[in-house]
């Protein structure tokens, strides 16, 4: 059997990008690269009396109205920002938190978020927005695809074959040839075409636990569930021993041939039995398999 791998690819991107979301700002937080006390021209035991007044003192050199050069416009930028920051009390000390704690990113990262821009962008906001909309272009992605691989079915002779001989056993074999009944026909068809088992290949039905935001939701059970499997495998083959069931087995060759999942299922049984007992997974055996396909190709050109 296939390992339970489900979207943990796809899952695991988007947790990485939330991450690099989280991890990347967390340089350019509080005074950017700068020291917020240097900029200010004060040490870190100053008292809020002495902050305020570096401030005012620098915000007077530096304004633009006095000092026309982008340079101090910058620079005024800065100091403003480093005021803001050390003025109140609560954020100081997280800033004193942060410098002297370079590795708690994260928490870091998170708490200043929280005091600065709680407001303008939650990283909890912008990954649920992240998630619609990749979800949203999944949908319609499979949902387009889908319709097409429908579409071209249902347009094959094998398929309107199957559907003309349906309508004409359930109407007991006397097709009407009234011209008002075409829409009616119409109708039937679709009906009937519920009925015929559609043998879609290659294109999914968009679903809804296959959406990546319900699959993000739900990445810790497909973790889990993951894990569990390759400890079960473990379990059976390294440690009991245990010969491997055909479904195993089977898992096995498709994979040592790196075929596509839906191109194995698709191979007839006795193919499929011929290449499991050729255990293709072990490394001889699939180079002796290979050597003698390429004898046989050449021979037959
Ligand atoms: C802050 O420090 C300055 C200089 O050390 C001192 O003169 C002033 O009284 C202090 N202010 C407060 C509010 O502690």
């Amino acid at each position: 059997m296939a390992p339970p791998v489900g979207h943990i690819r796809w899952c695991s991107a988007a947790s990485f990008l939330v991450i690099c979301l989280l991890a990347v700002p967390s340089v350019a937080i509080y005074c950017d690269e700068d020291d917020c006390y240097d900029l200010l021209g004060v040490s870190q035991t100053a008292n809020a009396s002495e902050i305020k007044k570096a401030y005012y003192k620098l915000s007077l050199k530096y304004h633009p109205d006095k000092n026309p050069d982008p340079d101090s416009r910058k620079r005024f930028v800065k100091i403003a920002t480093a005021y803001e920051i050390l003025k109140d009390e609560a954020t100081r000390e997280q800033y004193d938190y942060a410098i002297a704690h370079p590795e708690e990113v994260f928490y870091n990262t998170a708490r200043y978020y929280q005091a600065y821009y709680g407001h303008k962008t939650d990283p909890r906001a912008v990954l649920v927005g992240l998630l619609l909309i990749l979800s949203g272009f999944q949908y319609l992605n499979q949902k387009t695809r889908y319709d097409q691989a429908v579409a071209m079915v249902k347009n094959t002779p094998a398929y309107k074959n199957r559907l003309r001989a349906l309508v004409l056993e359930r109407s007991g074999g006397t097709t009407s040839k009234k011209k008002n009944s075409k829409q009616m026909d119409k109708k039937v068809e679709e009906e009937l075409s519920k009925e015929l088992n559609l043998d879609i290949k290659g294109a999914e039905k968009p679903r809804f636990w296959n959406l990546i935001g319900v699959q993000f939701i739900l990445l810790p059970y497909a973790l889990a569930k993951l894990f569990l499997w390759y400890g079960s495998w473990f379990w059976r083959y390294q440690v009991k021993k245990a010969p491997y069931s055909w479904e195993d087995a089977a898992h096995l060759t498709q994979r040592a041939l790196r075929v596509p999942v839906d191109a194995w299922s698709s191979l007839d049984e006795s193919m499929k039995e011929d290449l499991v007992h050729r255990r293709l997974w072990e490394k001889g055996n699939l180079e002796n398999y290979l050597t003698e396909m390429r004898k046989e190709s050449k021979r037959r050109r």
